[in-house]
């Protein structure tokens, strides 16, 4: 078995689900797998559909997850589509897990290029059969579309500059790799290492993640969707790892409780443990936010 990432915030996701029917759970964002494994093992009664919007990673997930292979149905494709392309109260779902984002797996992958740390091409999709590459955005988008995703999707300080920077340099060389952007912004922030600083050109990378793969568009209309597609006592996990979502997920949760469609399960998001931090640095940032329909 080779999960490469550590299922985030797993205990209080198993908690949860234990409130439920246990039927059939939906894995919106199965990456390796990590969560539906711990769901199957948990609940040996329960189904699990695992969607994933990267073939690599569903590939992962299913040789993960092959000694469960009865009982997990593997869907390729974006969860904002889940509510067409199942019925999910016809198939009895009981729970929703969503854990977006990137995974350890595609971090590492030097040629997904998702990564500041290693040399890659600037590609950062995560379905593979689109075609907007990050490298197409710097290549081709002007100064203002650049600086408004830098500073929309990773709040970055300098992104004018940064923006103004980019379209100077691809005057002569074409944006191709990581290390190029990595570079540019160390260069533009002077940066140099210093214990507990963290890199600049992270911030930069996470918003051109973000813009290339579409990742807040319909998040809120799907949420909203909720009530009507799921049976009540039903319940949902969302994991975000960037204040952006996070305030679009609080936001309709708080809709939906005011229109007593859906009881919050907690008024305020979860954190990871100080042990799970130590453990996986990877999920400081995480925020758990859980919902039962009413
Ligand atoms: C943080 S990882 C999930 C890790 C997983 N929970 C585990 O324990 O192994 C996020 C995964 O969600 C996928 N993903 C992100 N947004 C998605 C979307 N809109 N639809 C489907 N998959 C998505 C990514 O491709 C990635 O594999």
């Amino acid at each position: 078995m080779n999960f490469l990432h550590y299922p985030v915030m797993n205990r209080e996701v198993l908690e949860i689900f234990q409130g439920t029917e246990k039927k059939t759970f939906v894995d919106c964002t199965v990456g390796g797998g990590g969560h539906s494994h711990h769901i199957l093992s948990a609940f040996p009664e329960s189904r699990v559909i695992a969607i994933d919007q990267d073939s690599e990673s569903l590939a992962l997930a299913r040789e993960n997850l092959k000694g469960f292979a009865k009982r997990v149905r593997f869907h390729s494709g974006t969860f904002i589509n889940l509510f067409e392309d199942f019925n999910c109260r016809r198939l009895a779902v009981s729970g929703i897990l969503v854990d977006p984002g990137i995974s350890t797996f595609q971090l590492k992958k030097d040629q997904r290029g998702f990564s500041h740390t290693l040399d890659g091409p600037l590609d950062m999709r995560k379905d593979l059969n689109t075609s907007l590459t990050a490298a197409e955005v710097l290549n081709s988008f002007a100064e203002d579309k650049l600086a408004d995703i830098f500073s929309r999707y990773g709040e970055v300080s300098n992104a004018r500059r940064l923006a103004k920077a980019i379209i100077e340099k691809r005057l002569f060389t074409p944006w191709r790799s990581t290390v190029q952007l990595r570079r540019l912004v160390e260069d533009l922030a002077r940066w140099r290492p210093r214990p507990g600083l963290g890199h600049p050109a992270a911030k930069v990378f996470q918003a051109l993640r973000i813009f290339v793969n579409n990742e807040l568009d319909g998040i809120a209309s799907w949420l909203e969707k909720i009530p009507q597609h799921l049976l009540s006592g039903s319940r949902v996990v969302f994991i975000t790892y960037h204040s952006l979502e996070d305030r679009l997920v609080k936001r309709v949760f708080q809709q939906l409780q005011r229109l007593q469609k859906v009881e919050l399960l907690r008024p305020f998001p979860a954190f990871p443990s100080q042990t799970e931090v130590a453990d996986n640095l990877a999920s400081r940032s995480a925020k758990l936010r859980a919902l039962e329909v009413a």
